[in-house]
């Protein structure tokens, strides 16, 4: 695949499911629970709901409108689009998050793979919560297997982008989505079963708003940008795929909706389950890897066959939702090294394979021998996470929101977001209003509360 002969994604269902692809993954069923688990449940949820609505949705349409018109990688977006101007940065920006997203990424991608090995072998069977825990800090602690998994999913990314996505991601997408679909509804009802389920009910449905704070409204905001791989350009990359009858207002719709459903539906597994064996459920990353065996274990159990082809078939999905998005956060970054810096596209990949295997290890080691090595706090993997999706990814969304509202030709915007009239859309007085300004006032305001930056 080169960028001067531009493919398309075959059908708009394909453009759908490619973009979800990338939306869905390990930030919806691992990252949301444990989040909205720290930060009290119902309350942290609603607001992340709000988030998607008013800042994701419409963001997701701008980077669109960018990706769409400039058809090219994003830095070359905006140097297309507003040629001579610092704009250029955001995105910069973009690439350097998603450089940093892939390094700390992989490593829990390659927790997937672990899993699956261990589901496969049977080593879930008469293991009680306890000894769940214990399997999770056990593994994740190591110096040594956590890594190599980590550079085993960096090394099948780096395969599948090196050949060329697009039948790849588009057909794999087609086919994993109603898949992973239909097996969270499935373990959903499991976990809904389970005696005891109906606190983490009341935890995913009661809101207290008495535990809002800066550092809620933050984190949630954070999450909508990660989930819906917004702020850095991935959006806007995948849409120079788009063909120019895509409607962009519609997908950038779907897209949220599929994406916000799984997220939802990985709560009502992963709460129902975690109160039901009395885990608690703040206890952070661990969260799913500790919870969701459990769940295996205590609903199938008595047919040890069928628990353990149950976790083994959920931890191949899982990893499959977490490639899609590794492979479009690894497009980003190569793309951008091959047209910018004159690399061939394997020389490129290659760079980014390697640097990120660098700071995966990195990241890795630093939830076990060097846990000590803290920087405000924070091990590298927690400061990877916390610099990525509460800093750079909302940051590049104000600018993403300010550029289409403000910057940008308006007849450029309205061409794009109706395909130059052929759509009738209602409400493209309200997406220009969100972007203008509910957005970037509303992005800036979490900002300047968390961060006490006035
Ligand atoms: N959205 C993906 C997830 O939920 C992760 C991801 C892929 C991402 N591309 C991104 C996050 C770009 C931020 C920016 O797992």
């Amino acid at each position: 695949m080169t960028t001067n002969n531009r493919a398309n994604f075959g059908t708009k269902l394909g453009a759908i499911l490619a973009a979800a692809g990338s939306a869905v993954g390990l930030g919806n069923i691992w990252r949301f629970p444990y989040m909205a688990g720290e930060h009290g449940g119902a309350a942290f949820i609603l607001i992340y709901l709000g988030c998607v609505l008013l800042f994701g949705a419409p963001i997701m349409m701008a980077e669109f409108v960018i990706g769409r018109h400039s058809q090219s990688n994003t830095a070359r977006a905006y140097q297309k689009l507003a040629p001579g101007t610092q704009w250029r940065w955001v995105g910069r920006m973009g690439v350097l998050a998603g450089f940093l997203i892939l390094s700390y990424y992989s490593v829990v991608s390659g927790w997937t793979l672990e899993y699956i090995c261990a589901a496969g072998l049977g080593h879930f069977a008469d293991k009680g919560p306890a000894d769940f825990v214990n399997l999770y800090n056990n593994f994740v602690g190591n110096p040594w297997i956590p890594v190599l998994w980590a550079v085993a999913f960096l090394l099948i990314t780096h395969f599948i982008v090196v050949k060329g996505v697009e039948k790849g991601i588009e057909r794999s997408s087609k086919l994993m989505m109603p898949l992973l679909f239909l097996l969270l509804l499935v373990l959903a009802v499991c976990a809904l079963l389970l005696p005891g389920a109906g606190r983490g009910i009341e935890f995913l449905m009661k809101p207290d708003f008495s535990k809002v704070n800066g550092s809620v409204l933050l984190s949630a905001m954070g999450q909508a940008f990660f989930s819906l791989s917004l702020g850095m350009g991935c959006m806007c990359t995948y849409a120079s795929y788009f063909k120019p009858n895509t409607n962009l207002p519609k997908t950038a719709l779907s897209v949220s909706l599929i994406d916000t459903s799984v997220a939802i539906l990985a709560g009502l597994i992963i709460f129902p389950a975690a109160f039901a064996v009395g885990i608690q459920p703040d206890q952070g990353p661990g969260l799913l890897f500790v919870t969701l065996p459990n769940v295996f274990q205590q609903a199938f159990g008595h047919v040890p066959f069928i628990a353990s082809l149950l976790a083994v078939m959920f931890y191949i999905l899982l990893a499959l939702a977490a490639l899609t998005s590794t492979i479009s956060l690894h497009e980003v970054v190569t793309a951008y090294l091959h047209e910018e810096f004159r690399l061939s596209r394997g020389k490129a990949a290659r760079m980014v394979t390697g640097g990120c295997i660098v700071l995966g290890t990195l990241c890795s080691l630093s939830l076990g021998v060097g846990r000590d090595y803290t920087l405000a706090g924070m091990t590298l993997f927690d400061l990877f996470d916390f610099v990525t999706a509460k800093l750079m990814l909302p940051l590049g969304g104000l600018f993403i929101a300010l550029f289409a509202g403000w910057y940008l030709d308006k007849k450029l915007l309205r061409d794009e977001l109706t395909n130059h009239g052929a759509l009738r859309l209602p409400v493209y007085g309200l997406i220009l209003f969100l972007l203008k300004f509910v957005a970037p006032i509303g992005i800036a305001f979490v900002f300047i509360n968390e961060l006490k930056l006035l």
